[in-house]
């Protein structure tokens, strides 16, 4: 099984390194120096340099990653959905989700999912791009995903989102219970954690409803329940 270790840089940015036994791929590689540190610590080579999309945050490792190491640099914007990237005799899966930008990309490992600005612990990326339709379908897709999949955000949003989300879910115990745990120098949760917390994955629960009654927005059908979500500020 690959295994992934992660990086905080910067205020509340996240990359990742995920490896194998011998070889590794960086995601997101902004901790450049930390993960230099890493590779050297456990004998790895660094074979892959990738994004999970094109904001200078999470592309700004890449240059010093290249230069310092023999990885060669894998092209995001040109990787085709469900691509399998083999590492270590060991596959990663390309999932094309865009909707934070037409560019996003997540990685799924099997058990574990690098989840870029598409979705966080306890919220999503905001809608840069405008197209709330091929969002919700990346979501969607996202949420088709097993209970137990470890998710592994792009930043740190962990006590902004869970703050909403108390305020759209007021009676949500599962939030307070969530962030009892959580931990800054390790931030992870579980897709059944967000099936449990995150409102943004939980468009077809009654107190989501409820709320959207109470504000008089459409709920009738999924796609409004996610549109009217959506529009809540
Ligand atoms: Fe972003």
């Amino acid at each position: 099984m690959l295994s992934v270790e992660q990086f905080h840089y910067d205020a509340d940015n996240f990359g990742y390194l995920i490896y194998g036994k011998r070889e590794a791929i960086a995601v997101d590689g902004g901790a450049s120096r930390a993960i230099l540190d890493f590779l050297k610590s456990k004998s790895l080579s660094l074979a892959i340099v990738t994004n999970t999309h094109g904001h200078f945050d999470h592309t700004s490792g890449n240059d010093e990653l290249r230069k310092l190491t023999e990885a060669k640099f894998l092209n995001f914007t040109e990787l085709s959905d469900n691509k399998e990237i083999p590492i270590d005799g060991e596959k990663i899966s390309v999932y094309r989700t865009p909707g934070h930008t037409a560019d996003s990309v997540c990685f799924y490992t099997g058990h574990a999912l690098i989840s870029g600005d598409t979705l966080f612990n306890g919220t999503i990326g905001n809608c840069f791009t405008g197209d709330l339709k091929s969002f919700y379908l990346s979501v969607k897709r996202l949420m088709a995903l097993p209970d137990g999949t470890l998710i592994y955000a792009g930043h740190d949003y962990v006590r902004d989102s869970l703050a909403f989300a108390r305020y759209l879910e007021p009676d949500n115990k599962e939030i307070d219970s969530f962030l009892g745990f959580y931990d800054p120098n390790q931030v992870c949760s579980t897709m059944s954690d967000e099936r449990r917390i995150n409102p943004y994955l939980r468009f077809n629960e009654d107190s989501i409803i409820k709320l959207l009654v109470k504000k008089g927005l459409p709920s009738a059908t999924e796609w409004e329940r996610w549109t009217s979500l959506m529009s809540i500020e």
